[in-house]
């Protein structure tokens, strides 16, 4: 049929498999694939598979694609179930017409001058003038059947000996150029690749479509890439996909790395699950192809700073397109590690044991946005990273998923400062030369909040459970607010609640307290509130903010506390002497500071 393969290619990938066949069979999810009562054959137990791209029943031996199912099951003919399969994706069926017979004809030859070529590089890499380059092979550790499983070869000096070696077989210079080996200069074409060690690129069923090719030792480039051709995209292209994808058929892990050694160290160390893409970073397209093959692909990025962001790049592609069966894991590398330079270190269980350690996007994202973005410790510092932690949960497009995100990153925010709350601490003086050895003093338990402190503190969650309106403005010096063990739930539920909603009403917090089945215990609490506490049942929220503050200039931290938040205040707005909002603030700390020094008390101490 003179349909174009990438037209086949494109409906295939817009209708997706699972989603055909789960209209009339039911598929459950049996670890990585889809199984169920196949449908050609009588069966009451599962023995029908459903994978990224095709099915297979291992009771009848039924196996096909997309198409096959649709006219084995409907009885229509190719064309007919094509046209259907197009109508639901929305695509349009190109004319047959004699023009894209022939392009079809010229990319299936161009796959063909790409694989004698391969053929070619191999044959020079075993003979005489492949010795130093087979030689640098098994220098940097591939065994031959590695070289040979990866069709690894050498380019030859160039100066046309690639056209001259195809001419045999019929292959001109023209075709050369249009599957991007030769490329047209002033005296003639000439080749794109010369003195390199050859990388043959396959797409993921072992077609060839291109070449990557590295210099030995320490030229530049280092690497050279076949440039963009009929067969060859760079955004959609992953090496090693091929043989990746019976890997993680047969259960292995699914991981990206940067390079092409990586991905051949990786699978000679027993990881055939990895891929890497060409030289750009990771597109949408590269993770559309992934999330087929498995619903966590590991991400591997380098230590150091660039890795790092390139992997937060790729995470906030991902997260455009997360969903509770498409997330990823992240896998950073010790500095200065590649995964290659780690299994010639460390061995198979070296990496194995990196692997590990891979976190689950959600656990990752905190620290890659932390690295990336150390907050300023400032009003303002603090602020601009809550906003950037929504707006990341934010481009998720499952509102569920958002909002766990949005919940968890600002919990792990949250729970951060608790921890780093500055506490009175003892400060040693520089030691002289003849000072005794430092003792090793124990741990000592962090200081008791005194039972006013936790009086006051109940008071305050309870002034935020009558007036949510007020959380933003507190919420940050709540987090550093001591409460007894059993009312964390609601402080968390508190902060959940002010990432998640539009309004911060007290009806869509108790609407939202309920869902969480912690309903009973706000009442309570505000019960308690109001009857033992004395909280102002009608107070307006300006007043509750007024008392909220001075309960908390109050608690017994909060002198050290308000003097290094007066302190930056300070050095801010002497920075920026125009800044009204900066001078306001620097007030306001200053009469808390004032207060709290006053001992000033804000509520009955009995
Ligand atoms: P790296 O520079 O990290 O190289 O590039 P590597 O994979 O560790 O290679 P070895 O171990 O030194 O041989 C990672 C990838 O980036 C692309 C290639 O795809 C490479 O595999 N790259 C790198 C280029 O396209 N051009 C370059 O000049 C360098
Ligand atoms: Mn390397």
């Amino acid at each position: 049929m003179a349909l174009p393969a990438n037209f086949l290619d494109e409906l295939r990938a817009r209708v997706p498999i699972r989603t055909v066949i789960g209209r009339t069979v039911k598929l459950t999810r049996s670890s990585r694939d889809w199984k169920g009562c196949c449908p050609f054959h009588g069966e009451k137990t599962p023995s029908f598979y459903v994978y990224d791209d095709h099915y297979h029943c291992f009771g009848c031996g039924a196996h096909g694609d997309v198409i096959t199912f649709v006219m084995k099951s409907t009885g229509a003919g190719f064309m007919e179930t094509v046209e259907e399969l197009a109508r639901q994706a929305g695509l349009e069926v190109p004319k047959p017409t004699p023009q894209a017979a022939e392009a079809e004809q010229r990319r299936a030859g161009l796959s063909e001058v790409l694989e004698a070529a391969a053929r070619q590089y191999q044959l020079w890499l075993s003979g005489p003038e492949g010795r130093a380059a087979l030689e640098y092979l098994r220098g940097r550790g591939l065994s031959d059947d590695t070289i040979r499983k990866f069709g690894l070869g050498w380019s030859g000096e160039g100066r046309g000996a690639l056209a001259a070696a195809l001419r045999g077989q019929n292959i001109k210079p023209d075709q050369l150029i249009e599957a991007g080996l030769m490329k047209q200069a002033e005296r003639g074409p000439v080749d794109m690749f010369f003195a390199r060690v050859m990388f043959p690129i396959r797409d993921k069923r072992g077609a060839m479509i291109s070449f990557g090719g590295r210099i030995m030792g320490d030229g530049q480039p280092k690497y050279v890439n076949g440039p963009e051709t009929a067969v060859f995209a760079k955004r959609r292209a992953l090496y090693g996909l091929n043989f990746a994808r019976e890997a993680v058929r047969k259960g292995a892990r699914l991981i990206v790395v940067e390079g092409y050694m990586d991905v051949i160290a990786l699978a000679q160390a027993g990881f055939g699950g990895a891929v890497a893409p060409l030289g750009t970073a990771l597109t949408e397209e590269h993770l559309e192809e992934l999330w087929k093959l498995s619903p966590e692909p590991v991400i591997c990025f380098d230590g150091d700073a660039a890795g790092q962001r390139a992997a937060l790049r790729t995470v906030e592609l991902a997260l455009a397109h997360l969903s509770p069966e498409r997330s990823l894991r992240l896998l950073r590398l010790p500095p200065k590690d590649d995964p290659d330079s780690l299994i010639r270190r460390g061995g198979a269980a070296a990496f194995q044991a990196a692997l590990a350690q891979a976190e689950p996007l959600s656990e990752a994202l905190y620290g890659m946005l932390t690295a990336a973005h150390r907050p300023p410790n400032t009003p303002e510092g603090r602020a601009a990273f809550l906003h950037r932690l929504d707006e990341l949960a934010g481009l998720i497009p499952d509102k569920t998923l958002a909002g766990e995100y949005r919940q968890h990153l600002r919990g792990r925010y949250y729970g951060e400062r608790r921890q780093a709350r500055p506490q009175t601490a003892f400060r040693p003086g520089q030691p002289g030369r003849l000072a005794p050895p430092p003792v090793k003093l124990p741990p000592r338990p962090a200081p008791d909040a005194s039972a006013a402190d936790l009086r006051r503190a109940r008071l305050m969650l309870a002034t935020l459970l009558r007036h949510p309106v007020l959380i933003h403005d507190v919420e940050e010096a709540f987090a550093h607010v001591p409460l007894p063990p059993g009312d964390e739930a609601l402080r968390h539920a508190l902060h959940g609640f002010a990432a998640q909603a539009r309004h911060l009403d007290s009806e869509n917090l108790l609407t939202h307290l309920e869902s969480l089945g912690l309903a009973g215990q706000a009442r309570a609490l505000l019960a308690q509130a109001a009857s033992e506490y004395r909280l102002a049942p009608d107070a307006s929220p300006a007043e509750a903010a007024q008392s909220w503050w001075s309960w908390y200039s109050l608690m017994d931290f909060s002198i050290d506390m308000l003097r290094a938040q007066r302190d930056e205040a300070q050095a801010f707005w002497l920075a920026h002497p125009e800044d009204q909002a900066a001078c306001a603030r620097l007030m306001k700390y200053n009469e808390l500071l004032a207060a709290a020094r006053a001992g000033e008390t804000g509520i009955p101490d009995s």
